[in-house]
């Protein structure tokens, strides 16, 4: 029987990485997967193709708007949506050989199939061919992701009624999509067919955009969107969806209930959230234990009930995104080797990348004043910053909160082009516990979009210099 020090099942961004790094220390190491491919979620069909389809239609819509405004005229632009998917596809098989080859390198061993927990130690897998096999093993780390979750009376078909798995693989640009969910999958991917040409309606349950992010950053970021052409219908909800006809009609009804209306559309897309992914993992019979939202329960530092079993990522409590599944990847793995392996949630970025972007770390306004602390906090509008005034990319602000008595960073919060690059000085700043007057003080180069950040920090101590 095969005998590893550890064996992580699952390889998306938690588990590769995972696997990754035990090597670097020395582990004997293998990986189980079910699909042909690794990556999991994030590369096969979340995070890259989403971004691949981003890139590509935000070019293809700048070419209107943008292009001629700088005296480029290439005229209309005509789109050739089989090669846009090839484009995408092709920056997945880059990403996903990548993890392949990486394995190669650091001597890990793949197997094709899915996983299943026997007991501590012991790992079954069942091939993909339908043969079984038993794996030894000192530690297991289940990484098994998290799926799309259903939303009853809207059954899923991946071609009209679609999750973001069937919204990456459109083989037309539909006239109408009516997006289910105003969260970060049904922003990003709403953006991506309405700059194709869909109209596109957003039907969000609660009174507001993207729940968890700043308040005022998702109010600025609803209108910007309102601008750019997609619909918001907040406190509302689907109901249920006829698929009987040529156009689906959705009805939609108040939150808290009351008269229906039907919308038409051609695509629905369900972004209501993910779940995590716990099928055919044997954890009952295991003994693992579950939260009452179904991830598998952990005791802060990765460890299940079971000793010798360990869980990260999306399956577990927390942000469910890529670099916070490799971070808690790479935790454990040194934890593994009796280092001091450790994931600070206080300072997690997270991005919609959609134009101008949204990005964030730490506390949002609504935190602090729920947890009664007392901040001071500085803001600085894009309108004002030389480079994107240059650029005509003026949509946006930087809000960078900090501790009134200490100055210590909060929380930074940004709509704007590239926020999502941005955002990394303070997620530094922020780790390193600086002050707002630490980055003010900090040499930020001009003419750059960052500079906006710097004054923001200025702002903080009521002394921004172009405000
Ligand atoms: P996953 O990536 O879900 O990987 C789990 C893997 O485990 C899968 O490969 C699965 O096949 C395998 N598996 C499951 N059960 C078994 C078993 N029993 N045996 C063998 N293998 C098994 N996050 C970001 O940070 N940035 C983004 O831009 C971003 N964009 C996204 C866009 C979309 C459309 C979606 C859906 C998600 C996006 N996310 C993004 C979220 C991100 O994909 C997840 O947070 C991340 O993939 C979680 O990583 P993970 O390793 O926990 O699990
Ligand atoms: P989400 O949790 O971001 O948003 C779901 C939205 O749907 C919420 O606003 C919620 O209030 C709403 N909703 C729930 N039930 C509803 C109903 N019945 N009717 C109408 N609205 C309803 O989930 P989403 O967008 O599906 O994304 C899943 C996960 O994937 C997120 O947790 C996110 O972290 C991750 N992701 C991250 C990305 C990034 O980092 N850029 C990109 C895409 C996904």
């Amino acid at each position: 029987m095969a005998s590893y020090d550890l064996i992580v099942i699952g390889t998306g961004p938690g588990g590769y990485v995972c696997a990754i790094r035990a090597a670097q220390l020395g582990m004997k190491v293998a990986v189980v997967e079910k699909w042909p491919t690794f990556g999991g979620t994030c590369l096969n069909v979340g995070c890259i193709p989403s971004k691949a389809l981003l890139q590509a239609s935000e070019r293809y819509e700048e070419v209107t708007h943008m292009l001629p405004k700088m005296g480029i005229g290439v005229g209309k632009p005509k789109l050739d949506l089989p090669t846009m998917m090839k484009f995408k596809t092709d920056g997945v098989d880059g990403n996903t050989k990548g993890v392949a080859f990486l394995f190669k390198k650091n001597k890990i061993e793949p197997y094709e199939g899915t996983g299943r927990i026997l007991s501590a130690g012991k790992v079954e897998v069942k091939g993909n061919d339908g043969k079984t096999q038993v794996l030894e093993t000192k530690n297991i780390v289940i990484a098994t992701g998290s799926d799309v979750a259903k939303l009853k009376g809207v059954e899923i078909d991946e071609k009209r009624i679609v999750s973001s798995v069937g919204a990456l693989t459109l083989d037309k640009v539909p006239e109408k999509m009516l997006v289910i969910g105003a969260g970060v999958i049904g922003l990003e991917l709403g953006s991506v067919w309405r700059r194709l040409g869909a109209q596109v309606m957003v039907v969000e349950f609660l009174d507001r955009i993207l729940p968890g992010m700043d308040g005022e950053v998702a109010k600025s970021f609803q209108r910007i969107q309102e601008k750019q052409g997609v619909e918001f219908k907040l406190g509302a909800k689907v109901t249920g969806v006829d698929t009987s006809g040529k156009k689906l009609k959705a009805s939609i009804e108040p939150a808290a209930g009351g008269t229906a209306e039907t919308i038409e559309a051609d695509v629905v897309l369900v972004a209501i959230g993910r779940v995590p992914y716990t099928e055919e993992l044997g954890l009952k019979e295991a003994g693992v234990e579950l939260d009452q939202r179904g991830r598998v329960q952990t005791d802060g530092h990765f460890q299940t009930n079971v000793k010798g079993i360990y869980a990260i990522g999306d399956v577990i409590a927390g942000p469910m995104l890529a670099h916070k599944a490799e971070d808690e990847g790479i935790a454990i793995a040194e934890i593994l080797a009796g280092q001091a392996g450790h994931t600070n949630y206080d300072v997690i970025p997270g991005v919609v990348y959609t134009f101008p972007e949204v990005a964030s770390v730490g506390k949002t306004e609504e935190e602090l004043k729920q947890a009664g602390v007392a901040y001071t906090s500085g803001k600085f509008p894009f309108t004002a910053n030389a480079r994107t005034k240059v650029n005509q990319t003026t949509d946006g602000f930087v809000k960078i909160l900090a501790d009134a008595k200490t100055d210590r960073v909060l929380g930074v919060h940004i709509v704007g082009a590239e926020a999502g690059e941005m955002i990394h000085e303070a997620a530094v700043l922020m780790e390193f516990g600086g002050s707002a007057e630490d980055l003010a003080r900090t040499c930020h180069a001009h003419p750059t979009r960052s500079e906006a950040v710097k004054e923001a920090a200025l702002a903080v101590g009521k002394r921004a210099i172009h405000m």
